[in-house]
């Protein structure tokens, strides 16, 4: 009985250890100039992303934000399924192999894989098999955000592309509108996000549009009768919906949050200050956005031999 204890309390912590493991050591800004000198990864993105955004389709550097965040937050914590930013959301279900795709936060919702399969067209053929999917979802997120606007910042590259995804991951840990204030803290915490990351990160809503069906707050283009048309789109910022700047924390001071997870920031509780803060501060924002993104992008890397670089971002290697 007392040896079964110690190995079960030695297995629970090595896989709090793999929940919390930041070993990004092996992550690096040229991870890819020795393996393809000529390779221009960040100009290939940027010339993609920069093609779609300008056709009109401004949201969709919103949607590959999101993308991002999608991916790096479903993470097992048992050694055989360690998934962080791994670039297992792109892969498609089969007839044997349901992916995270049809999860609930993801289905006829997350937005961008074509656009993903655009830029790795473009990547694998000035360079094959050498970059990672989950490299581009990092970078395509870090342009989507600039280009409307927001800050910049430098992504470490080296992660590899993992060989399954989580479905029931997916569902798990990704964090639900309904959210309370403490239920949102201790999802990202889970993931090593503290309440600054947090709060600077749910900015991420000052761009992009929710489904009626998402929104506590009638909006103006939601139908008046709740159940109508959950599928008509309200934007998050009331403001400056294609913008990125800090316009959604002054939203949030007038509660016009559009998500109850988004007003649950501002009602009374701990992060109302750096709510208030942000608001009038669109530095103090973007310095911790950035922050945090980078922190985001460094969940449980795989890096190394583990893992793979696929060929085609939507089915594993065979
Ligand atoms: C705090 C917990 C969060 C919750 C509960 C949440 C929930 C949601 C929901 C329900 C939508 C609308 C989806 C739809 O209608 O199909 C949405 C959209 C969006 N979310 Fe979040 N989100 C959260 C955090 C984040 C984070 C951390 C990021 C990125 C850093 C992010 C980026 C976005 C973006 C950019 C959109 C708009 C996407 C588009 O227009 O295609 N969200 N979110
Ligand atoms: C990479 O491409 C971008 C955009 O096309 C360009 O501005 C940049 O100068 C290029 N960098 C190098 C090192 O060629
Ligand atoms: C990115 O890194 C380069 C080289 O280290 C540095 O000069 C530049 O200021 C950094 N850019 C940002 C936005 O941090
Ligand atoms: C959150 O973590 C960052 C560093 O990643 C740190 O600067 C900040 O003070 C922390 N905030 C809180 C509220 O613990
Ligand atoms: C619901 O809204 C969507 C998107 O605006 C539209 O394509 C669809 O036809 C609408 N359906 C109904 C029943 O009104």
């Amino acid at each position: 009985m007392a040896s079964a204890n110690a190995g079960r309390s030695s297995f629970l912590l090595l896989a709090l250890l793999l929940c919390f493991s930041t070993a990004h050591g092996q992550l690096s800004e040229t991870f890819y100039s020795s393996a393809c000198p000529s390779l221009n990864l960040t100009g290939i993105v940027n010339r993609v992303l920069r093609s779609e955004l300008s056709n009109g389709n401004q949201r969709m550097g919103a949607s590959l934000l999101r993308l991002f965040f999608h991916d790096c937050f479903p993470q097992g914590c048992d050694a055989s399924v360690l998934l962080g930013c791994d670039a297992s959301i792109l892969l498609d279900d089969t007839g044997s192999f349901t992916g995270e795709k049809t999860a609930f936060p993801n289905v006829n919702s997350v937005r961008g894989y074509e656009v993903i399969d655009q830029i790795k067209t473009n990547v694998e053929a000035a360079c094959p098999g050498i970059v990672s999917c989950a490299d581009i979802v990092a970078l395509a997120a870090r342009d989507g955000t600039f280009l409307l606007g927001g800050p910049t910042w430098n992504v470490s590259l080296g992660r590899r592309d993992s060989t399954t995804a989580s479905w029931s991951q997916a569902n798990s840990d990704l964090p639900n509108p309904a959210s309370s204030l403490a239920t949102l803290l201790a999802a990202f915490g889970n993931k090593g996000l503290n309440a600054t990351d947090m709060t600077a990160l749910s900015g991420a809503h000052t761009v992009g549009f929710t489904q009626c069906q998402f929104a506590k707050l009638r909006r103006s283009n939601c139908p008046r009768t709740k159940g109508v048309n959950d599928t008509v789109l309200a934007p998050l910022d009331v403001q400056t919906q294609v913008t990125f700047d800090n316009a959604y924390y002054g939203d949030l001071t007038k509660y016009k949050g559009l998500l109850h997870s988004d007003q649950e920031l501002y009602n009374g509780g701990s992060q109302d200050a750096l709510v208030k803060k942000y608001s009038s501060n669109s530095a103090a924002f973007f310095a911790d956005f950035v922050a945090a993104m980078i922190k985001m992008g460094n969940i449980s890397p795989l890096t190394g031999a583990d893992g793979q670089i696929r060929a085609n971002c939507r089915v594993v290697n065979n």
